[in-house]
Formats: C-alpha cells, sequence, structure tokens
C-alpha cells in the first residue's frame, strides 16, 4: 500500500483519493448487527449440501428470482416437452425445427430440422427416450433421443428418426399427440377434426410410399409446395434397443394410418388436445367406476366445439365413452391424477378454465383467467398454471378467484412442467421468441405466506448462491456508501463457508475497509503422499462500480440468466469464480473425498487496489498458518474458445496529480488570460508522460526490464497457432512492457464552457512489468512530474497523491502446480489449453507468494467477452463448472512445497 507520508511542501503521498474513512469503524462486534438471520445455523440439510441456505433471507424472493434461466431464440416456440431424466428440454420451433436445450449447462445443444413446416406439437415417452412431433407438414414423426457423452461432461443429443406417419387424408395441420405405451400405439389429433392412430408393432407399412406423404400430393389449398426431403422407406439408424425401461421400436420406415385408425369426425372442430389416462390401477377408484373395465387406457381428446371425450382404447380400436361440454374451444387440457380422484383442466378459448371432476364427470369449477385464448396448462405441487394471451399466471389455491401474474408480458404459447432433483420447475415460451424455465418453489413461496422451512436443491445451487452473492452491491471503491452491502456480503460467504463445513470461518476486520473472510477446510481423506497440504484459495467479493446503469441491458445486481450465461456485476470477476473454487472444496469435503486443507481469503478490496490486505494478513499469519500452493481465478481467456492458464500479471502503480491556483473558480470572460490556469499547467504536464509513439518518458524506465527468454517465446509462438487474431507483439506489448494511461481529467466548479476551474486533477497510472519495482517507480514519478512542474515556473501548486499499487507477478509454468492445472483442464475441455500473461494486476498475488513463501497459480475461468470492468459483465455456466471441475482434481493433487 501507497505510504502517506509528506515530501515536500506541494509533493506528498496520501492514502486513496476516496475517502477512506467509513462513517462506522469495523470491529468484529458490529458484525452481529449485519450478519445473517439468526435462524440460519450450520446444520445441514436434506440435501446434505448445506444448511438452510444464507442464500435464502425471509421474504425477499420476489417472482423474478424464480426464474433460473431465459433462452432466445429467433423463432417462435410453439411446443416443448421437459426431459428431466436427460436433462433436456426440446422446444418445437415455428420454423420447423427442435431445439435442444441443455438443463445443467443452459447452453443450447442443437436445432434439428424436424418437420417442413412448424413443429405444432410434441409428447414425450415416459421412458424419456422416445420423442414424438406432430407438423404443420401433416405428419407425426417418432425420434429416438440419443445422449452421446464425448469426452468429460461433454454431450451431444441425436435425436434419430424411426418412424414417420402420414395419412392419405388431408388431416391438415397435427395439433396434439399422445402415446399409449402399453399398446405402443401413437394417436394424433388434427385441423381435419380426426383422430387417428397407429400401433407401431403391428402395421405393415407395405402400401407406405413415398409419393403418397402429404407433400407429394395435390393440396386443396396451397398446392403442392414442393418435396420435402425425408426420403422413406430407406433404412435410419435403430432405436436404443439397450434402454431397458422402454422396449425399442422398429427400424426407421415410413407408416400409412391405416384408414380403418381413422376417426374421421372425431370433433366437430380442430382436434387441439390429447391425454391419455391409465384405467389399470384405478378401476374403481381413479374414475370412480365409471369407465368399463376392459378398457386399460383411455384417452380423452379436446376440440374446437367445446367437447372433451373421453375413449376407451382396446385392441386397436377407439370407442367414445364420455362427452364432456364446455362450450367454447377445448385449447389445451391437463389431468391430475391423486389416490382415488381424477380432474380434468381444460383451457377455453374464452379465458376461462374448467374443472371437470372424472369420476362424475361433473363440472366442479369454472374460473375467468383473462381475456383471450388459453393456450396451454400446466399442473405442478398443487399449483395449476395457467398460459394466456397476456402472459403466465398461477393459480395457488382453486377455492379462490386469486391468479398471480408472473413477471412475463407476453403471450403464452406453450408450457411445460416437471421435476428434477427434488425441484419443481415450469417452463414457458412466448410470443417474443423466447423459453424461460421458473424454479416453482421459489414461485411457491414468493406467494404464499406460511411457506415450509424446508429449503429446496435447485437445478444448481452454486448459481443460486452467485445470485445471492451478486445482489449485495459491494462496490469498493465508494466505501461509505456501499459499506452495508459489503459487510452483508462478507457475513453472507462467511457463514456460507461455514455451512459448507469449513472448521473455522471468520471475519478479519480492516480498519476503514471491507473485512476479509478467512474460511479453513480440513482434510477429511488422507493425501496419498502422507502429508496433507495446505493450500490458499485467494478471491475477491467487491466489484466495481455500476452505475452506468443505462449502458447495462439488465439490472448489474440483479442475476440475469439467459443463452447460458449469467449476467451481472461481479459474476466473473470475481464472485464466479470463487464460487467455483469454494462449491469445488465444499464437494469434495462432503463426500468425505478432500485430500488437503484448503484455506479462503477472500478480501473486499481488490477493486481499490487491496486496501489494508497486506496488513492484516501479516497480522494474522499465524492463524491462517503454513501455506504450500496459493490459487487464484481473476482473469479471462484470451477469446471465447481456448481455455487458458495464466502465468503473469502487469503491477501498477496509480496516482492522481492535481494542479490548483490561489485564486477561486472565475468567470473566463472576465479574468481570462489574468493568471496560469490549474488546467492548462496540468495538460503541460501530462504531455510530458509519454512520448509521441506513446512511449513512458520517466528517466531509465526501460532498463530494467526483463529480457525475452526462447521458451517464453515458444508460448507465445503456441498462442498465435491456436487463437485467431492473435499477433505475437500485439501480445508483448500488452503482457510485458510497461505503459502509461490518463484515465481521467476533471475540474473543479460548475463544468460549463465561461468558467476557469481552480483546480485540476488527473488520475493516471502506470502497468509495470518484471523487474521494474513500484517504489522505484513512484519515486521516479514523482520526482520527474515534480521537475516538469517547477520547468513551468507557475504561480499554481501542485500535488501527488498514490492512489494504489500492485508488484508485476511472473510465475514458472514448469511448477507442478501449472502441470497438474494444464492437464485437468486438458481433461474438462478436451483441448490443450494455452499459458497467457494479462495486463491487468491483482496486488495481492506476489504479496502472498512473499508471505508464506510458496507459488501461486492461476486459472482463468471466463472468456475473453465476458466484459469485466464493462456493462454487461457476463460468465458463461459451463465455465463456472469446468473450473469447478477442474479445482476439484487440482486441489486434491497438489503436493507440499519442498
Ligand atoms: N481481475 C482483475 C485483474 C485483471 C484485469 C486480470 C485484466 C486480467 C486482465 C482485477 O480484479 C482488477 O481489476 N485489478 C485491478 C487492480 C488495481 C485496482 C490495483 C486492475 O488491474 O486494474
Ligand atoms: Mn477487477
Amino acid at each position: 500500500m501507497a505510504d502517506q507520508k509528506k515530501t515536500s511542501a506541494n509533493v506528498f503521498y496520501r492514502l486513496n483519493g476516496d475517502d477512506r474513512k467509513l462513517p462506522l469503524t469495523s470491529s468484529s462486534s458490529d458484525l452481529c448487527s449485519i450478519g445473517m438471520h439468526s435462524s440460519y445455523s450450520a446444520s445441514s440439510s436434506r440435501d446434505g449440501s448445506l444448511g438452510p441456505d444464507p442464500g435464502r433471507t425471509e421474504g425477499t424472493d420476489d417472482l423474478r428470482n424464480s426464474i433460473v434461466h431465459k433462452w432466445t431464440h429467433d423463432q417462435s416456440i410453439v411446443c416443448l416437452v421437459c426431459s428431466p431424466k436427460n436433462g433436456l428440454l426440446f422446444c418445437g420451433t415455428q420454423d420447423s425445427y427442435i431445439l435442444i436445450l441443455d438443463l445443467t449447462t443452459f447452453q443450447k445443444l442443437s436445432m434439428i430440422k424436424a418437420h417442413s413446416g412448424s413443429v405444432l406439437c410434441m409428447h414425450l415417452a415416459e421412458c424419456e427416450t422416445i420423442l414424438f412431433t406432430g407438423g404443420s407438414d401433416s405428419l407425426v414423426k417418432i425420434w429416438n433421443i440419443n445422449v452421446i457423452h464425448k469426452r468429460r461432461s461433454q454431450r451431444q443429443v441425436e435425436l434419430l428418426p424411426t418412424h414417420i406417419i402420414y395419412s392419405l387424408l388431408d388431416i391438415g395441420d397435427i395439433f396434439s399427440v399422445a402415446w399409449i405405451e402399453s399398446t405402443k400405439t401413437v394417436l394424433f389429433g388434427s385441423q381435419n377434426a380426426s383422430i387417428s392412430f397407429v400401433h407401431l408393432g403391428k402395421i405393415s407399412n407395405d402400401n407406405a410410399d413415398p409419393s403418397s406423404m402429404p407433400s407429394n400430393r395435390y393440396d386443396k389449398f396451397f398446392d403442392s409446395t414442393g418435396r420435402i426431403s425425408d426420403n422413406s422407406k430407406q433404412s435410419l439408424p435403430l432405436p436404443g434397443g439397450d434402454k431397458d425401461d422402454c422396449q425399442s421400436l422398429p427400424a426407421s420406415r415410413l407408416i400409412e394410418v391405416p384408414s380403418c385408425n381413422i376417426i374421421r369426425y372425431a370433433h366437430n372442430g380442430y382436434v387441439y388436445a390429447m391425454d391419455m389416462i391409465s384405467n389399470i390401477d384405478a378401476k374403481s377408484s381413479l374414475l370412480g367406476g365409471t369407465i368399463p373395465e376392459e378398457f386399460d387406457d383411455v384417452i380423452l381428446s379436446g376440440g374446437g366445439d367445446g367437447i372433451i371425450k373421453l375413449w376407451g382404447f382396446k385392441d386397436n380400436k377407439m370407442t367414445l365413452l364420455r362427452s364432456l361440454d364446455n362450450s367454447e374451444p377445448v385449447l389445451c387440457i391437463v389431468t391430475k391424477q391423486g389416490d382415488n380422484y381424477c380432474t380434468l383442466y381444460c383451457g377455453l378459448a374464452n379465458g376461462t378454465v374448467n374443472a371437470w371432476d372424472l369420476s362424475t364427470f361433473q363440472l366442479v369449477r369454472s374460473f375467468e383467467v383473462g381475456r383471450g385464448d388459453i393456450g396451454c396448462l400446466g399442473l405442478c405441487d398443487g399449483l395449476l398454471f395457467i398460459g394466456t394471451e397476456e402472459g403466465v399466471c398461477k393459480k395457488p389455491s382453486l377455492s379462490d378467484g386469486t391468479v398471480v401474474w408472473l413477471p412475463s408480458s407476453d403471450s403464452c404459447l406453450a408450457m411445460s412442467t416437471f421435476r428434477m432433483n427434488d425441484v419443481s420447475y415450469l417452463v414457458s415460451a412466448s410470443m417474443d421468441n423466447s423459453v424461460t424455465l421458473w424454479n416453482v418453489n421459489v414461485l411457491d413461496r414468493s406467494c404464499v405466506k406460511n411457506r415450509s422451512d424446508t429449503n429446496s436443491v435447485s437445478i444448481n445451487r452454486m448459481i443460486e448462491v452467485l445470485r445471492k452473492m451478486v445482489s449485495f452491491e459491494t462496490v469498493s471503491k465508494e466505501p461509505s456508501k456501499f459499506l452495508d452491502q459489503s459487510r452483508k456480503c462478507a457475513s453472507f460467504l462467511r457463514l456460507l463457508c461455514k455451512n459448507l463445513g469449513a472448521v473455522k470461518s471468520v471475519l478479519l476486520p480492516v480498519p476503514d475497509a471491507n473485512p476479509v473472510v478467512l474460511a479453513t477446510f480440513q482434510a477429511n481423506k488422507p493425501n496419498v503422499t502422507g502429508k496433507t497440504a495446505r493450500i490458499l484459495w485467494y478471491g475477491h467479493y467487491d466489484v466495481i462500480e455500476a452505475d452506468h446503469t443505462d449502458s447495462w441491458d439488465t439490472n448489474p445486481f440483479e442475476v440475469t440468466a439467459v443463452n447460458g450465461y449469467l449476467y451481472g456485476r461481479g459474476v466473473s470477476d470475481n464472485k464466479g469464480p470463487l464460487l467455483a473454487a469454494l462449491y469445488a472444496v465444499a464437494d469434495l469435503f462432503r463426500s468425505n473425498k478432500l485430500a488437503c486443507d484448503a484455506v479462503f481469503l477472500i478480501e473486499g478490496e481488490e477493486e481499490a487496489g487491496s486496501y489494508g490486505f497486506q496488513k492484516i494478513v501479516t497480522k494474522n499469519k499465524d492463524m491462517i498458518g503454513d501455506i504450500d500452493w496459493v490459487l487464484l481465478s481473476n482473469s479471462y481467456w484470451l477469446d471465447d474458445n481456448v481455455p487458458c492458464l495464466n502465468y503473469g500479471l502487469r503491477g501498477v502503480v496509480a496516482a492522481d496529480v492535481e494542479v490548483w491556483s490561489d485564486k477561486p473558480d472565475r468567470h473566463s470572460g472576465v479574468d481570462g488570460g489574468v493568471s496560469r490556469e490549474p488546467t492548462i499547467d496540468l495538460i503541460n504536464l501530462l504531455s510530458k508522460l509519454n512520448d509521441d509513439t506513446g512511449r513512458v518518458r520517466l528517466p531509465n524506465f526501460y532498463s530494467t526490464i526483463k529480457e525475452l527468454a526462447d521458451d517464453e517465446l515458444r508460448l507465445y509462438e503456441q498462442i498465435t497457432k491456436k487463437v485467431k487474431g492473435a499477433e505475437i507483439s500485439e501480445l508483448m506489448t500488452k503482457w510485458r512492457l510497461p505503459s502509461l494511461t490518463v484515465h481521467r481529467i476533471s475540474v473543479s466548479g460548475p463544468g460549463n464552457s465561461t468558467v476557469i476551474p481552480h483546480a485540476a486533477t488527473a488520475s493516471i497510472s502506470i502497468r509495470i512489468v518484471p523487474n521494474q519495482e513500484t517504489s522505484e517507480v513512484k519515486k521516479v514519478l514523482v520526482d520527474y512530474i515534480s521537475e516538469c512542474f517547477q520547468d513551468l515556473r507557475t504561480e499554481n501548486h501542485m500535488k501527488i497523491g498514490m492512489t494504489h499499487e500492485a508488484e508485476p507477478w511472473l510465475a514458472d509454468t514448469k511448477n507442478v502446480a501449472y502441470q497438474i492445472l494444464y492437464k485437468n483442464l486438458q481433461e474438462a475441455w478436451g483441448v490443450e489449453p494455452i499459458f497467457i500473461r494479462e495486463g491487468g494486476s491483482i496486488p495481492s498475488i506476489r504479496f502472498l507468494e512473499k508471505t508464506f513463501n510458496c507459488e501461486a497459480a492461476h486459472i482463468p475461468t471466463g472468456q475473453a467477452s465476458d466484459n469485466a470492468h464493462l456493462s454487461n459483465e457476463r460468465l458463461r455456466i459451463t465455465n463456472l463448472y469446468k473450473t469447478k471441475e477442474v479445482l476439484e482434481k487440482t486441489f486434491n493433487r497438489l503436493p507440499c512445497k519442498n
């Protein structure tokens, strides 16, 4: 840290230009009042991960917090199904594709051309390996879902078409599709009011003929619109016969619906909806004994005629059993089956939902939700979700009229609910081409007053915790404004570490600054070498300011999850990477596999030059104990594709230079020309810092710089081979040469164009490299500016205040830590990583190396496009997971230092 000492009358060092005095001096006793809710304890919870999550503060969850992820697309999503077993989401698009989304990494996995028109409806077999789609091309297709696990945790999903079903009738759009597993029968409802069904085992496809397919026939309305690409009888890959819970389907083939399997006027309108209820275990209870026992399966269909029909299915025949009249077109249906009841909800075209008791076939409730169509319905955890032209709402209680609207303004086109890892989710697709994944349990709590205390495991707890972390506005550059937020965040982290299993987790108060979190996890598995290594993870919970809110597309302090990325201030620098390390250690610890001691040292002042850090670490060195390696993740990849290891950072010396006059601010018309102006003096000074080519003009500035070694040059060559657009000379300039930047010139007074400011300040910084010494650079800078100022022979005054500094850092890429990291990184990503340096600075690395007499290794997490320090900072979720994966192995394999 810069020393606070006076030198001469008009040149002195001072601490940070900010007012470092905090309204509250920190002491440990302050912490309890800012600490977390008292009900949070260190006990462990059902899921065995951590106790009541400090991330869940009572009453603060609002509906927006329930959005787990959002995907945007360039076409409408018309239908969707979820596959929790595969962790996948299948979306049918208006422009004929199936879009596959990953529910673990939230990446878009693939797009598969499915039909020659819109994919209008989908159904997933219970085994979740067979997908059915119906399209506006009048075809039903059956797909085998094939998840290929490529190298570590990378996967690819293939949809192999096994059957293509067409009808000789002009059935028009296919709006609904259902599947009877027990008899291997596909059913579908169409625009021409028909229901067709095909028994996949029995059909002989001898008459099936590609030229008879709808696309090859004369079309009454549009004429023939060309040939589609599916050519028919040729054999396609076999469906997965290895899946034991699903009998394999015969090889792909073209099937023509036998004319006896078409119920031509199933409804007196489009057949919008179909569903299936098993009548097997429910003969007397579920359907109230009203369905003849001979029917094992009951098909429900809903049509534009407003009628719900119940059909018994047996011996490849459908028998109409009941009709229920809703008076308005039925657009969607969903059934709720209890132990001895079955309720059918119908979404109608007039904004009404009807609930039918299927034991008595009585209409038990009818409630109006809004104007326009009820296009889709979902049931989950006793909640009914209703998709309307005005968005999605939920009905927490069926007995009263209240509905709660979810914050999505657009018309809802499709929805689906599912449970995965004990959490209930809702997925909805809206008119703006987006798909939103909601955590129903959070949604539930946000409107139920007496909610239960059980906390849920979400798709990923780490991301939920990151959301909470980001919600703390931990801007360190303005300590007085964000003091409370920083302290809350530090307390949250401390408690989180405790809950995750740290033996010791404390806050180290830093005078006039944000506290440091120190948490130690103890090995619970012997190390192969017999000696337990102690690894220090360094990170920071403070962030750079984000007050240019208008240049952010979203609220910077509220994580927005879109298309596989998390957006928010600090997600990449440094809250995300920090949690990846913490959860890596926590997961090892939880499964009794932690083979090292892991010490987390997390500061809250990095972005302000690590104010007070060195002092507090030195003071608590004994408590921290001996350290074998320092690890950190506080920088980014060189591009968006190649994983990197970082082995060098520039240092920095930053200062404010102020020139001021004894005169007040004056009017330039009245007083202009009378005296030397501070702003002009300052600009004169600044002009002397660089030469015309941008080289720094401080005396002897370049003389100590380390020369380029041969093996270093080879690293640069490696980089340019792998990273598109990377140029050796530019990289070298950024990484191994110093630079000087003028960040800002500010002036006193109102800032209008008639005022002579009485004072002007420039914020400058110099990035330095090995072997330039910070102390030497500071001295040279001060001496040089003072000299130049004297040469100006002005009546004004000048002072230089050092704001922060950092030593440059260079690691040995051949040490065992880098070897281990390299191997683990390569394994995790399936490609060879590259070694890079950075032009940025981290004040604490070199200090920690010296203090603990050990080496540091630096693994970047995010991509070059992360926008750290800028607006729309983001982090790809996959990168977060991969860093965690890499660190799990690295922590456990690092040896003790020699
Ligand atoms: N994560 C950065 C360091 C960094 C920046 C690494 C760019 C790689 C590329 C860190 O959080 C940071 O912002 N450091 C400051 C330190 C300064 C305030 C002493 C920096 O480099 O400006
Ligand atoms: Mn930063």
